[in-house]
């Protein structure tokens, strides 16, 4: 059985192929100080894969504590989630996300190196395009620099990559591009946990309809889009997973790669609104408001290298994802009640 070091696997995406490993027959070790999780995701992940798993709370800056973990085990791969990953906030503190982001990447990379881990999957993101040309990008799409330091932090974090690979970096490194995820898993025991107000869109929505917030704020609803609100490509957290157990066993012809995790399809912010108000069969309170800083009209992903040569393609409708994503919303109201 193969051994998979999975940092911030208690996280949102690390959680979800956490449970998806475990499927596939892999060994998941979880490294997660659950500085951004809670013991209540490892209970859903322990309920969902029968203990298949080990976790330890491990902050990866702390380079002796990670190496040793590296020491006393023989890691076949490593998937990297760990990062923070707001860009408000990231606006607000950028020293503290260049320090976690990128000092946390440089110690698990170092110890790949040192260690002969074979195989390294990087949590990369739709916004190293930036605003894009055309909307729809390609995974060679040139990169544009980004918006906030969270963004300069993927982006940096895949050039310190391929900087790497020039000086042949003795193991095989895929980018994962993940566009918008969205959803939980359905039994609901595992989901996304907003700390505070949450940023993103689903969450703000479930948690509007749940009770928890007023109302939703669109916005903008002067973006040149059909309806004047933005469009990104939403991706159920369960596909964004399984492309991480494929980029296990993709034989990597190049030292590099990046894949594109999105649908290909986009979807604006009000027909989610008006998805989630059919799926949920609720009315959901929104008013417009100003543009947010930082924020681009429109993208999406185009998935032919994906399906192509990663074998991956999303087999989720977005109108499934916030079925889950609602489902998980309900579930956590009534384990606060
Ligand atoms: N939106 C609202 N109201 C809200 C929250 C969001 O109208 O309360 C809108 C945004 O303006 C945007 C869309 O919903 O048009 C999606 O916003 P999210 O915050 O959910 O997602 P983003 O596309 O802004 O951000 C995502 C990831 C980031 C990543 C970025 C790259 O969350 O990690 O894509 O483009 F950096």
């Amino acid at each position: 059985m193969k051994t998979i070091l999975v940092t911030g696997g208690a996280g949102y995406i690390g959680s979800h192929t956490v449970v998806s490993l475990v499927d596939q027959g892999y060994y998941p070790l979880i490294v997660d100080d659950l500085r951004n999780s809670s013991p209540e995701i490892l209970e859903g992940i322990t309920r969902l894969t029968n203990h298949s798993f080990s976790h330890f709370s491990v902050d990866i800056c702390d380079k002796k504590a990670l190496f040793s973990l590296f020491n006393q085990f023989s890691i076949d791969a490593v998937i990297h989630f760990a990062a923070y990953k707001s860009v408000g906030e990231s606006c607000a503190a950028p020293l503290r996300y260049y320090q976690n982001n990128l000092i946390g990447l440089l110690n698990v990379l170092e110890a790949c190196e040192r260690f002969s881990v074979r195989k390294f999957v990087f949590s990369s993101s739709c916004t190293v395009y930036g605003e894009p040309e055309h909307k729809q990008v390609y995974e060679t799409t040139p990169k544009r620099l980004p918006e906030s330091p969270y963004g300069y932090t993927k982006w940096m974090g895949e050039q310190i990559i391929e900087d790497l690979h020039r000086n042949t970096l003795p193991f095989e490194t895929i980018c994962l591009r993940y566009f918008n995820p969205i959803g939980a898993h359905p039994s609901g025991l595992i989901g996304e946990l907003p700390v505070g107000i949450p940023n993103n869109l689903l969450p703000y929505i479930t948690q509007t309809a749940a009770g928890i917030r007023d109302q939703l704020t669109i916005f903008g609803n002067d973006y040149p889009t059909p309806d004047g609100t933005g469009i990104r490509d939403y991706v159920h957290v369960c596909d964004v997973a399984e492309a991480h157990v494929k980029a296990l066993t993709y034989p990597g012809a190049a030292p590099l790669e990046a894949f594109n995790i999105g649908t290909g399809k986009g979807t604006s912010v009000l027909e989610m609104v008006h998805l989630f108000q059919s799926v949920a069969s609720i009315h959901l309170p929104f008013v417009y408001g100003p543009r947010r800083d930082g924020d681009i009209t429109e993208i999406s992903a185009n998935v032919d290298h994906s399906k192509a040569v990663l074998g991956w393609e999303a087999k989720r409708t977005v109108a499934e994802a916030i079925r889950d994503a609602w489902h998980w919303e309900q579930q956590r109201s009534k384990s606060d009640d």
